[in-house]
């Protein structure tokens, strides 16, 4: 595998892949990689003979208050689990790579973006959908894989890609856990361990109001008592929603629907959605 920091040699790389009519797929990361983005390199490989992965903490999508400094970087550990993977190129640019002086564009996903994380977080999306813009330009890729343990970022990046006709597959990889159901996340590696343990109620309170609401329950009770659930472990919960899969908008029951939540345990924030299934559906 390759490591490659500058635009001009990863187009280089990239065009004689092209002329070799090798199709590409890219797994854009911040690294401090675990199993979870490893599912994604795994399901890039059955779809595409090239795999490129990118590794850049992206400083436009942390808020002023947010761990922008103290995000995991594990550059050569995780350089190695990508070699070991069979990955064909790791991307990791610096950030005046990435952003030279006069960087001045913003992408912009109005609806989908602006709930849930999107308010919790402002600018967020805007700092994801710029950045995944530019990767998605860079590598011109065939596909890109995302974890749907960020629901709402895939929704946006999905809307983003349809409204600006950027001709790629976007597919969503299903959300990896660990034994006691809590999703795998970079941030994991925050909790101490009795957060750690009291993280678990997480997904099993998402799972329960799914499974309650999948049966007819009342989604209201089901919401109310998942909160009831978390705040009892701990976790401050910035949201616990009921939305609509695809708009993440007003849920409508004959559609698909997700239930999604956002909530801090011992200052590290988690986020974690589960689908709801309605007659075998979901
Ligand atoms: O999900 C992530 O790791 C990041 O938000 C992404 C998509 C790599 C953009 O920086």
């Amino acid at each position: 595998m390759q490591t490659i920091r500058r635009v001009a040699d990863l187009r280089t790389e990239i065009a004689a892949w092209r002329d070799a009519g090798e199709r590409v797929a890219l797994v854009p990361t911040m690294g401090a990689l675990h199993a979870g983005h490893m599912a994604l390199v795994a399901e890039a490989k059955r779809l595409a003979k090239r795999v490129v992965v990118s590794i850049f903490v992206n400083p436009k999508q942390f808020g002023p208050n947010e761990d922008l400094d103290k995000y995991p970087r594990r550059e050569a550990a995780d350089a190695r689990m990508l070699g070991d993977a069979g990955v064909d190129l790791l991307w990791m640019p610096t950030v005046e790579e990435m952003y030279p002086a006069g960087f001045a564009t913003n992408v912009s996903v109005a609806g989908v973006s602006e709930g849930l994380d999107g308010a919790a977080r402002p600018g967020h999306f805007d700092g994801v959908a710029t950045v995944v813009s530019k990767l998605f330009n860079q590598v011109r890729p065939d596909f890109a894989l995302f974890g749907e343990k960020d629901f709402q970022q895939l929704a946006v990046i999905r809307r983003m890609v349809a409204d600006l006709d950027m001709g790629l597959e976007i597919v969503g990889v299903p959300t990896q856990r660990d034994d006691d159901g809590l999703a795998l996340s970079s941030r994991n590696a925050y909790l101490a361990p009795e957060d750690r343990a009291a993280a678990v109620a997480l997904p099993r309170a998402l799972g329960a109001a799914a499974r309650a609401i999948g049966e007819g329950g009342d989604a209201t009770a089901a919401l109310a008592q998942a909160r009831e659930a978390l705040s009892a472990a701990g976790f401050a919960i910035d949201y616990v929603a009921l939305v609509d899969a695809e708009t993440l908008g007003e849920p409508d029951p004959a559609r698909p629907m997700r239930l999604l939540a956002a909530a801090r345990i011992g200052g590290t924030r988690l986020i974690d959605n589960v689908a709801v299934v309605v007659n075998g559906q979901g």
